[in-house]
């Protein structure tokens, strides 16, 4: 009896102290993932769990799009959070109170992005959906929802909903029935659907990273025809995600306006690649335009692991000095440095308080 009374009062300690932590729920893409692909039926481009992905940090491949860890990972360690396995991960339950990774590689805001290869936005939302019941089953209503509203619910998206068009045809013209305005409006509409949704859910706390400057990486560069090897960017890409960036901070601006009690942090990913880019040296960078791993210009052939359509490629011996890691994806140096920022200067820190 009295053992398990100790079992008991054990219990409570436990789940009010871990009650009292912030959890953090992650959507999105290959930028955020933390291999939720592993568990979909999908190719191998929009996976990343095998070598040399991983090798910096895990020492294996994890599934997610870097040598190491990517910036929700080290969000995580900065709140002295475990790691939190991918929402598919059947070992995931467990850390629900902590949070839950729903991003999925090659994802979009429009469920047409790479459909049927990736977990959608909108079936991202769904699985947070069942997170939130199992939590209330598991906690009690009021805990449950306790732990919802104080959640930080990070975000990157977009870039492949920009990107597929020209991933598809593997050509500079972009192929899209609408034209560049209407375009990010469907997107950044979309975007504003899902945190209306969640904040509907009592989300609370959100964080934003937009949408890099397509056009200059490693991947992209190479579609430049004639080839361009002094590096220049496909500047229609690179337009878009300036476009995406400027509708998204309006309708976050918006958003603050209408929602009750919602707070934002939009993180300039765009800046902080196109400086890396521009100026290595300054980030303690060697190289900023070409990819650690991959094949030919730049790297820029998405071939990093051998397990895609080409077969071959190159990995460098260092990460470290790079930006790139692979075509499309930075190595865990880049986003540790942005995830630092991000903590730091723009006090995501005071969402984890
Ligand atoms: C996976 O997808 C492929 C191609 O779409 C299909 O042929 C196969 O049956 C699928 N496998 C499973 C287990 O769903
Ligand atoms: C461009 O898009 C149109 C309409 O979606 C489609 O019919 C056409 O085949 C596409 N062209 C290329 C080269 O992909
Ligand atoms: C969301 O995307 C779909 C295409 O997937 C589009 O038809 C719809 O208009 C978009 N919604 C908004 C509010 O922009
Ligand atoms: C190559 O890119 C550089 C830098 O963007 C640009 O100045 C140059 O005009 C480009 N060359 C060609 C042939 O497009």
């Amino acid at each position: 009896m009295a053992l398990l009374y100790i079992l008991f009062i054990l219990c409570i300690t436990i789940s009010t102290s871990a009650a009292a932590r912030t959890a953090l729920f992650v959507f999105g893409d290959s930028f955020v993932d933390a291999g939720n692909n592993n568990f979909i039926n999908t190719t191998t481009l929009d996976q990343a769990n095998f070598p040399p992905y991983g090798r910096t940090y895990f020492n294996y491949p994890t599934g997610r799009f870097s040598d190491g860890r990517v910036i929700p990972d080290f969000i995580l360690e900065y709140a002295k959070l475990p790691l939190i396995p991918p929402y598919l991960d059947p070992r995931s339950y467990r850390y629900y109170k902590i949070g839950a990774n729903f991003a999925s590689a090659g994802a979009g805001a429009l469920v047409e992005t790479f459909q049927g290869s990736v977990i959608s936005l909108q079936t991202q939302l769904i699985y947070h959906k069942r997170v939130e019941k199992r939590l209330k089953k598991m906690y009690g209503d009021a805990k449950a929802t306790n732990t919802l509203s104080k959640a930080v619910y990070m975000f990157s998206i977009g870039s492949n909903d920009y990107m597929s068009p020209y991933l598809i045809t593997n050509s500079t013209h972009f192929n899209s029935s609408n034209s560049n305005s209407q375009l990010v409006q469907i997107i950044v509409g979309n975007i504003t659907i899902a945190i209306k949704r969640l904040h509907e859910q009592g989300a609370r706390k959100f964080v934003f990273l937009n949408v890099g400057p397509l056009g200059c990486s490693p991947g992209l560069r190479i579609i430049l025809n004639p080839p361009n090897d002094s590096g220049g960017c496909v500047e229609q890409a690179s337009l878009l995600a300036t476009l995406h960036n400027q509708a998204l901070t309006k309708s976050l601006k918006t958003l603050a306006k209408q929602l009750h009690g919602f707070r934002y942090l939009l993180y300039d990913f765009h800046h902080s690649i196109q400086q890396r880019i521009k100026h290595p040296s300054k980030y303690g960078y060697k190289q900023g335009k070409t990819a650690c791993c991959g094949t030919g210009r730049f790297r820029g052939t998405y071939s990093c692991g051998g397990k895609r359509p080409l077969k071959e490629y190159e990995v460098c011996k260092d990460p470290k000095e790079y930006v790139f890691w692979d075509s499309y994806h930075l190595t865990e140096r880049a986003y540790n440095q942005m995830a630092h920022q991000l903590w730091n200067q723009q006090n995501l820190k005071t969402f984890f308080d």
